[in-house]
C-alpha cells in the first residue's frame, strides 16, 4: 500500500517539474535595498512605490474583533479621513486588502445577482467572487465590447469588478468606458485599487480620479500595505454599504482587528504630504521605461509596475537568477499567478530608487536580455 502522504509527494513532484516550485528566500529590506544571504541587491520588487515604508513604528497589540473589544478609537480617524480620501460617506478598514475583497464581494452579490470580472484581476477577486452565490462571468480583459455583452443579462442586481492599475501588467482599466457601461446597464462598479491608489490622480487620489469617474465608483477597494507604506485594507462607498459590511462581511467580523498601531500608522502616512514622492515616482518610471525601450524591450506598461515578459517559466527563474547574481533582486512572476507561459519578470519602480541604481539596473537588464534572447 502507498504511504498515505504520497499524493503530496506526487503534487510537489509535479510542481517542480513544471518549473512553478517556490522557496521561502529570507530577506532583509531597507530602503531601495534587499540584503540575501549576507548580499546586498537592488530592490526592483518592492511595492513600496512612494517609498515611505522604512520607518520605525512603536508597537502596542490589541487582538479582537472590532465588534468585540478590537476597535481601537484609531479606526474612526483613520475611516473619516479615508472615506473623504475616496470622495465617499464612509470607509471600512479591514485587516488586509485582500480580506477586503473576500468581505465586501460576497456581502454585496447575491444569489440571482451577477457578477461580471476583468479576467486580470487579482487573486482576491477571484476567491472573493468564489464565496459568492451569485453567477458569475468573466470578461476579456480590458474588452468593453465583451463586458457589455457579458452585462446583457436579466440578473437582479449586476456587479462589475475591475483592477484599477492590474497588478501584473501595469496597465490602467478602461474607466471612463467601465464607468459608462455600468450605468447604461445600471450595474454596480467595484474597483480594486491597490497599485493605483495614493499613487496616480489629483492628490493620489487613485485611478478614478485620473480618469475623472470617481461619481461612478459605487465600491473601492484598497490596500494600505503598498504606496502608503503602512499595513491594512479598507473599502469606501455610501453608507448602507459600509453598515451592510460590518454586519456580513464575515472577513470582517470573523478575524482579529488590525492593531491599533498600525491604524495609527496608516493615518499618519496619509497626513504626510505624499507630492514629492509621487512626482519623485513618476519621474523615475519614465527614465527607467524609456531606458528600457532604448535597450530594446517591448515595454507596454503605463505604469510604475513593468513586466518583462519572458513566456517560459525555466527561462524566467534563470533570468532572475542572473539578475540576482549581479545585485539585482526583481521577483520571476509564474503561474497561477499569471497564465501557463505568460512568465515574467515584474518590476516595480519605487522613489526610493536613485538615477545611479537605475543606470545599474538598465546595464544589467540589457546584458541579462541579450543573454536570454530578450532583446
Ligand atoms: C489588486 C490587488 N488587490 C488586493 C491585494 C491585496 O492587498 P493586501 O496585500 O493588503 O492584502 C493585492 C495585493 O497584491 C492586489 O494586487
Amino acid at each position: 500500500m502507498k504511504p498515505k502522504t504520497s499524493f503530496i509527494k506526487e503534487k510537489l513532484k509535479n510542481i517542480k517539474e513544471n518549473n512553478l516550485y517556490r522557496t521561502l528566500v529570507y530577506n532583509k529590506v531597507a530602503g531601495p535595498y534587499i540584503t540575501i544571504n549576507g548580499r546586498k541587491h537592488i530592490n526592483l520588487s518592492s511595492n513600496d512605490y512612494l517609498g515611505l515604508g522604512f520607518k520605525p513604528v512603536v508597537s502596542q497589540i490589541q487582538s479582537s474583533s472590532r465588534l468585540i473589544a478590537g476597535n481601537d478609537i484609531s479606526f474612526k480617524k483613520l475611516e473619516n479621513v479615508l472615506a473623504h480620501h475616496k470622495s465617499k460617506e464612509a470607509a471600512l478598514v479591514f485587516p488586509t486588502g485582500y480580506m477586503a475583497n473576500l468581505g465586501i464581494i460576497p456581502a454585496l452579490a447575491q444569489k440571482n445577482d451577477l457578477i461580471v470580472s476583468d479576467e486580470l484581476n487579482h487573486a482576491s477577486i477571484i476567491d472573493a467572487c468564489r464565496l459568492s452565490p451569485a453567477k458569475k462571468t468573466i470578461y476579456e480583459h480590458n474588452n468593453i465590447t465583451d463586458l457589455e455583452k457579458k452585462l446583457k443579462n436579466k440578473a437582479k442586481h449586476k456587479f462589475v469588478i475591475t483592477e484599477g492599475i492590474f497588478s501584473m501588467n501595469g496597465d490602467f482599466a478602461k474607466l471612463d468606458d467601465i464607468a459608462k457601461i455600468c450605468r447604461e446597464n445600471n450595474a454596480f462598479l467595484l474597483l480594486d485599487d491597490a497599485h493605483g491608489d495614493f499613487v496616480v490622480g489629483r492628490d493620489g487620489k487613485g485611478s478614478a480620479d485620473q480618469f475623472r469617474v470617481t461619481k461612478n465608483v459605487d465600491v473601492y477597494i484598497s490596500s494600505l500595505s503598498k504606496a502608503l507604506g503602512a499595513f491594512g485594507g479598507y473599502i469606501a462607498a455610501n453608507k448602507e454599504i459600509i453598515e451592510l459590511a460590518i454586519n456580513t462581511s464575515r472577513s470582517f467580523i470573523y478575524t482579529s482587528a488590525l492593531p491599533g498601531f498600525l491604524a495609527d500608522l496608516a493615518l499618519k502616512r496619509i497626513q504626510t504630504n505624499r507630492e514629492k514622492n509621487r512626482l519623485g515616482l513618476w519621474e523615475k518610471t519614465r527614465l527607467f521605461t524609456s531606458g528600457l525601450k532604448s535597450i530594446g524591450y517591448n515595454i507596454e506598461s503605463q505604469s510604475h509596475i513593468i513586466p518583462i515578459i519572458t513566456k517560459d517559466e525555466k527561462k524566467t527563474l534563470e533570468f532572475a537568477k542572473y539578475l540576482r547574481e549581479n545585485r539585482i533582486f526583481a521577483h520571476p512572476i509564474r503561474y497561477p499567478t499569471v497564465s501557463q507561459g505568460e512568465a515574467r519578470i515584474r518590476i516595480s519602480i519605487t522613489d526610493w530608487l536613485t538615477k545611479d541604481m537605475i543606470l545599474q539596473s538598465l546595464d544589467t537588464l540589457e546584458k541579462a536580455g541579450k543573454k536570454f534572447q530578450v532583446i
